[in-house]
């Protein structure tokens, strides 16, 4: 019985090196995998370093499981980079965060063009710095139309920020005589949301040892594998992801039925 339960912490060890993609099933893949990367600050206090060496190598590890997301097959991968809950931080450590982006696009953009991969950003965009949105915007704009892997950056996201945006717009709609109260249904209310287009994710991983949602994916979330894991996210590899997706595939879904 308790096996089954979908919050049990999986136990990986910090080397664990012992699944690869050989493991995987590709007949049951999941289409849409969410990520709240945690650890980095932890990583780096490990080390004596500042927070931001965290962020930097959590950075590299973007790349990696990109990478790994395109041979596995994923259809869609969103990660929390960002969450509206974040400008609490240090200034300093938030104008790391929101160079990043800048960072990580300015370098692996051809890389993600040769890759197929198109890049999305769902969050409130009008709050990031322009050099912020710049950065998003070219990549967003030079990746429409590739049609591989969907990199769904969540930056500045929340979920309730999203919810209460997605209500308001839907009321407009309302008001404006172009929606009617009685078609309102999930599937309508879905269209309203950032992640509109993207399935709900099939499996949320999230590292660090922390176990709750921070305001990530709420509606989306409601019938996805959680996944935990203790590793700090720059510490995360491939290895693990694969782990966490024949996990997955271990797990029988039934989505409130029998
Ligand atoms: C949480 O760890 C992590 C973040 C708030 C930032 C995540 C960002 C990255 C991994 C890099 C993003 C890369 C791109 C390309 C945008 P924490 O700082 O809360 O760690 P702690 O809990 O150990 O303090």
């Amino acid at each position: 019985m308790l096996e089954k339960f979908s919050f049990r912490k999986e136990k990986t060890d910090s080397k664990g090196s012992v699944y690869s993609l050989e493991q995987i099933d590709r007949s049951s893949v999941p289409n849409h995998i969410a990520i709240i990367m945690d650890g980095n600050g932890r990583w780096a206090k490990k080390r004596g370093l500042p927070r931001v060496a965290g962020h930097h190598e959590g950075m590299k590890v973007v790349r990696k499981i990109v990478k790994a997301s395109n041979e596995v097959g994923i259809r869609a991968l969103t990660l929390y980079a960002f969450s509206t809950e974040n400008w609490k931080r240090p200034k300093t450590e938030v104008d790391y965060l929101m160079k990043l982006p800048e960072e990580f696009l300015g370098t692996f953009l051809p890389e993600l063009i040769e890759a197929n991969v198109q890049v999305r950003v769902m969050g409130n965009k009008d709050q990031l710095p322009p050099h912020t949105r710049n950065a998003i915007t070219k990549a967003i704009s030079e990746t429409r139309t590739n049609d591989g892997l969907i990199l769904n950056f969540a930056l500045n996201y929340g979920s309730r920020f999203e919810i209460i945006e997605g209500i308001k717009s839907l009321l407009k709609e309302s008001n404006e005589g172009k929606l009617n109260i009685e078609e309102i249904n999930e599937e309508v209310f879905e269209r309203f949301l950032l992640s509109a287009g993207l399935k709900d994710p099939d499996l949320l991983i999230r590292t660090s040892g922390e176990i709750r949602l921070s305001n990530f994916m709420l509606w989306q979330l409601a019938y996805s594998e959680l996944w935990f894991t203790d590793i700090l996210w720059p510490d995360f590899n491939e290895n693990h992801f694969y782990q966490a997706i024949v996990e997955y595939q271990r797990r029988t879904r039934r989505f409130g039925g029998v």
